[in-house]
């Protein structure tokens, strides 16, 4: 399998991907709204522009491909009833694999989305999350779907606010923290393995650490800048959730993480898609090392 179309490709964890994808000698294609920014980033790559709210644009993009891989998110801005790049825009893309000559469908999922329904939690995004999963398997076409732990990538492009890394809560459990070099290895390594059969991967990397612990071990190692946590608690981030459509997503990507009882899970994928090695101290001097 040579020809692979990435969907999300310009996102914090697409990016990753479709660089170890070019890197590997796929023919990478990337489907993106905003194409000089793509083809900045992917110079080796075919860039089209598209919007997976528009099919016939989609089609263009999934002409003569083998693999679709879809790295797609729902924001913190978007409401239930709005229409969903990581639904919707996925949707378009199971119809036209179907009719279209595609092999395989690969899709980013996240292990804490398995929080719905435990602890009664319920949350829109999770269900969505679900249903996709759902309708990938319905497709009939054969899959690789991977469920990653949290990302060291979150600790500094999410959790970091100037020079605060937030947290809210308290972290009950462990995480298997992942960094997004290592998942990316894992996603070629599964095209270059996988053949008719179909595959559900957890994602975890080497060592865990509950939120508070691993901030406070990304800011040991993080030269570049002086950092400190900064805490909120639950009850304050559910009433700001009230006023603020980011602050309730805020509100329920916490909540389950902070509850979510992660254990470790990736033996097989480690088996067939290699151990990761990056550990959270690599990963805040690498951090620490970068331009800008
Ligand atoms: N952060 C974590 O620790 C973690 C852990 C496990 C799983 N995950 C999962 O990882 C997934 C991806 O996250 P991410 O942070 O990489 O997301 P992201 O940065 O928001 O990227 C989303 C991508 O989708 C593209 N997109 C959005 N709407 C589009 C449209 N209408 N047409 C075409 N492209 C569109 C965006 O393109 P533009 O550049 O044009 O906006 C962007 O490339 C999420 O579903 C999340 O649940 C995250």
């Amino acid at each position: 399998m040579k020809n692979i179309v990435v969907f999300g490709a310009t996102g914090l964890l697409g990016k990753p991907v479709t660089k170890a994808l070019i890197a590997a000698g796929f023919r990478v294609t990337v489907m993106a709204r905003n194409p000089e920014l793509a083809r900045g980033l992917f110079p080796e790559a075919n860039v089209i522009k598209g919007d997976l709210s528009k099919p016939a644009e989609v089609a263009t993009a999934m002409q003569g491909q083998e693999a679709v891989f879809m790295s797609l998110s729902v924001t913190q801005t978007e409401k239930e009833t709005d229409w969903h790049a990581e639904e919707q825009g996925i949707e378009t893309i199971i119809e036209l694999a179907k009719q279209m000559d595609i092999k395989r469908l690969l899709y980013l999922s996240s292990l804490v989305h398995l929080y719905q329904d435990m602890d009664n939690f319920d949350w829109w995004v999770f269900r969505l999350k679900r249903r996709i999963v759902k309708k990938i398997k319905e497709s009939k076409i054969p899959f690789t779907i991977f469920y990653p732990s949290t990302f060291m990538e979150s600790i500094f492009y999410q959790s970091k606010q100037g020079s605060m890394i937030a947290l809210g809560g308290e972290s009950k459990y462990p995480l298997y923290y992942i960094a997004a070099d290592d998942y990316a290895r894992q996603v070629v390594n599964s095209l270059k393995l996988l053949k008719d059969e179909n595959r559900e991967y957890v994602i975890q990397g080497p060592e865990a650490f509950r939120q508070d612990v691993a901030a406070k071990e990304f800011i040991r190692h993080y030269s570049k800048q002086k950092l400190r946590t900064m805490w909120a608690p639950m009850f304050m981030m559910k009433l700001m959730g009230f006023f603020s459509q980011k602050f309730n997503y805020g509100y329920h990507i916490v909540t389950a993480l902070n509850n979510y009882p992660e254990e470790f899970e990736a033996t097989q994928t480690w088996k067939e898609l290699g151990k990761p090695q990056i550990t959270l101290k690599e990963f805040a001097e690498r951090m620490s090392q970068r331009e800008g």
